[in-house]
């Protein structure tokens, strides 16, 4: 089984509804709708916003959907200047941005025996870029592709400060606020696991009227490189 989490309704909309033999379990408050894409088994969630949601659906579709790999779909802000709407950005590494634990010597997220950067599953991120590749190919035109770091964190971005501290402290492509806590529950799990994210808004001043302008037009690409990834596993 392959969990595919997103967290709006908007990111796993058309691939819930592309699923067939579908069966919709609840649990934590979450429904996990299970059925096939293609050949695949999977379970979908929209996990909502925000870190520990995300951890939460994560464990349980490794706990109770057994699922051996994670891909989770989405929007972000994008840090870098060459980056722009509609822009796609596949995880290389994710960091959980906010953890701080600087009055110990430690550096912006990291952890006591854990990495800073967590890194996402090379056989993912080559399957996710190669979907991307086809994709673009039948498009006028094309979306610009950075596999780089998705860094994370419980806030929403929208100040040109917070993107100058996010782009020197990590290196980051872009932000959102739930990649980190999905890569660092698969990490613990042994589970390997990507994010694809597609930039909704340049986190800046206007972060959010963009972001609202954008969030319905992600949906088809989101689902068409999900189910691309997904095809090449
Ligand atoms: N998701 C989409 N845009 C975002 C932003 N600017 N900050 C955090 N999460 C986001």
């Amino acid at each position: 089984m392959i969990g595919i989490l997103g967290a709006l309704d908007e990111e796993v909309n058309l691939i819930r509804e592309a699923l067939t033999d579908r069966i919709t379990v609840e649990k934590a408050g979450n429904l996990f709708h299970c059925g096939k894409l293609g050949k695949m088994e999977v379970s979908v969630i929209r996990c909502g916003i925000g870190k520990v949601n995300a951890a939460i659906c994560t464990q349980i579709l490794i706990d109770r959907f057994q699922c051996e790999k994670i891909i989770f779909g989405g929007v972000a802000g994008a840090l870098l200047m060459g980056l722009g709407q509609g822009d796609v950005v596949i995880s290389s590494h994710v960091v959980q941005f906010d953890i701080d634990l600087t009055a110990f010597g430690r550096r912006h997220g990291e952890l006591a025996n854990q990495d800073r950067l967590i890194a996402a599953d090379p056989g993912l991120i080559e399957a996710a870029t190669r979907a991307f590749d086809q994709l673009s190919e039948e498009m006028q035109n094309p979306p610009a592709l950075m596999v780089g770091t998705i860094v994370s964190g419980d806030s929403f971005i929208s100040d040109p400060a917070t993107i100058k501290w996010l782009q020197r402290e990590f290196g980051a492509a872009c932000t959102e606020m739930e990649g980190g806590s999905v890569g660092y529950t698969c990490k613990i799990n042994g589970i390997p696991f990507v994010i694809i994210r597609i930039m909704s808004d340049k986190a800046g001043d206007k972060a959010v009227e963009e972001f609202d302008a954008f969030l319905s037009k992600s949906s088809e690409m989101l689902c068409k490189l999900i189910l691309g990834t997904l095809r090449r596993l």
